[in-house]
């Protein structure tokens, strides 16, 4: 969720309690239409239309804040799991078959998001996460098991994901984050596109809008799921090519035409893919006002690079080297190019991507454990990238990337 409440709520039309939903959601689709066609995937019908119904219809339990209260230990700040632009993540036990709070180090883990005081104008996505969540099962999407809507209060009760972020594991350095190797960063980067080929489905219709690295969770075995639908929207209906909208999102994520025109759509997903893509295999963060000037925005720094063969591997995360194939990561690379396509027809959908990624995974039993310093297996490739330079211990504090209201 974002940062920027005030403006954006602003951004959108207001959302009261009892408003039909489809009023207001430019192009909505109506997802009781559709019905599930696997049993790991499924959307549940009907789409419920008001808040009531969104909030009685969902599969979701209502918690009151004093069961939240005590499942968190009172929100205990050394609990805190992360922090949103929108509130803070805490680390909480519910009782596994009642779904009750439990005392704290009893029964099962979960997440609780607690929005900001002032964010009653947070409501909106608030009830879209409890819309869009409560509906949508996916395995690559986080499971929402509760809410929590009680006065001023708005709160948001998750699985937990024992390994945290994305971002964490990419751009935290420390002990607890070893760089991943190459093979969990395409194992990560599969989890996360199936997870958005399933939104984009005709089955579920959606368009998530804000995919960036602190949004993907992963769970033990660097299983990624989607987390975060404050700024999902229903995709166009109909023949409509796409939802109009004011531009929301993060910066360095949102894609060109989607920040000219205001104009929505699938594809709008696929060019925060291909952000997220080079992230990962770059280390660099979309937005680094850190790096040197040239260096800042890495889509415009790197495609030059992309684009050459030979040149390629100054993009590539330094940490990673020796464990990939020239060819493979070729492969990775002119995918997230493609997928960073200024003309939206160039890019791929996330089906293509997902069928993409899995060419590359590594075979069976090689896709866990960490990075292994100093594999010398000679054909893989070890080449300096533009990083060596820079010493990973040296501390660099990073702005974290929040959603907000966008302009061109
Ligand atoms: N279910 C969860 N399990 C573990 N950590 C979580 C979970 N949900 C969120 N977090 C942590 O909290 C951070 C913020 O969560 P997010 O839902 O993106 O909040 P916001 O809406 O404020 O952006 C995430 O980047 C992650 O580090
Ligand atoms: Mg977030």
């Amino acid at each position: 969720m974002g940062i920027c409440l005030s403006a954006r709520i602003k951004a959108e039309s207001p959302w009261h309690t009892g408003t039909n939903m489809k009023s207001i959601s430019t192009g909505g689709t109506d997802l009781s239409s559709s019905t599930s066609n696997s049993k790991a995937s499924s959307v549940a019908p009907p789409t419920p239309r008001s808040e009531g119904e969104i909030l009685h219809s969902s599969n979701v339990k209502s918690y009151s804040l004093a069961e939240l209260r005590a499942a968190t230990r009172n929100f205990r700040p050394d609990s805190v799991l992360g922090e949103g632009g929108f509130g803070s993540v805490f680390k909480g036990w519910i009782d596994e078959n009642t779904s009750a709070a439990a005392k704290p180090g009893t029964g099962m883990v979960i997440a609780v998001k607690r929005l900001n005081q002032e964010g009653f104008q947070g409501h909106r996505e608030w009830l879209a996460e409890v819309n869009y969540l409560g509906q949508l099962y996916h395995p690559n999407l986080v499971r929402l098991m509760g809410y929590c809507l009680e006065d001023e209060h708005r709160l948001l009760v998750y699985e937990f994901m024992p390994r945290g972020s994305l971002e964490n594991h990419l751009f935290r350095r420390g002990s607890y984050f070893q760089p991943l190797s190459w093979s969990l960063r395409l194992k990560v980067a599969l989890g996360a596109a199936k997870g958005l080929a399933f939104l984009h489905s005709s089955e579920a219709k959606v368009i998530y809008r804000d995919f960036k690295t602190s949004n993907i969770l992963l769970d033990s075995n660097y299983n990624a799921k989607l987390s975060d639908f404050g700024l999902a929207k229903d995709g166009p209906t109909g023949d409509k090519s796409h939802v109009s909208t004011r531009v929301m999102g993060t910066h360095g994520y949102a894609a060109p035409e989607y920040l000219a025109t205001g104009h929505l759509t699938a594809k709008s997903d696929v060019y925060s893919f291909g952000v997220v893509l080079l992230e990962m295999l770059s280390g660099r963060r979309a937005i680094d006002k850190n790096r040197p000037l040239g260096e800042h925005n890495l889509v415009e720094w790197a495609k030059p690079y992309l684009a050459n063969k030979r040149k390629v591997f100054r993009v590539l995360d330094n940490r990673l080297e020796g464990q990939y194939k020239i060819e493979e990561a070729h492969k990775a690379t002119t995918l997230a190019l493609r997928c960073l396509s200024m003309n939206i027809k160039f890019r791929p959908n996330m089906e293509d991507v997902v069928v993409a990624l899995e060419q590359l995974q590594a075979p069976k039993g090689n896709e866990n454990g960490q990075s292994k310093s100093g594999n010398s297996n000679n054909q893989r490739v070890r080449r300096h990238s533009a990083d060596d330079a820079r010493s990973t211990n040296r501390p660099v504090s990073y702005p974290r990337p929040s959603a907000s209201p966008l302009y061109a």
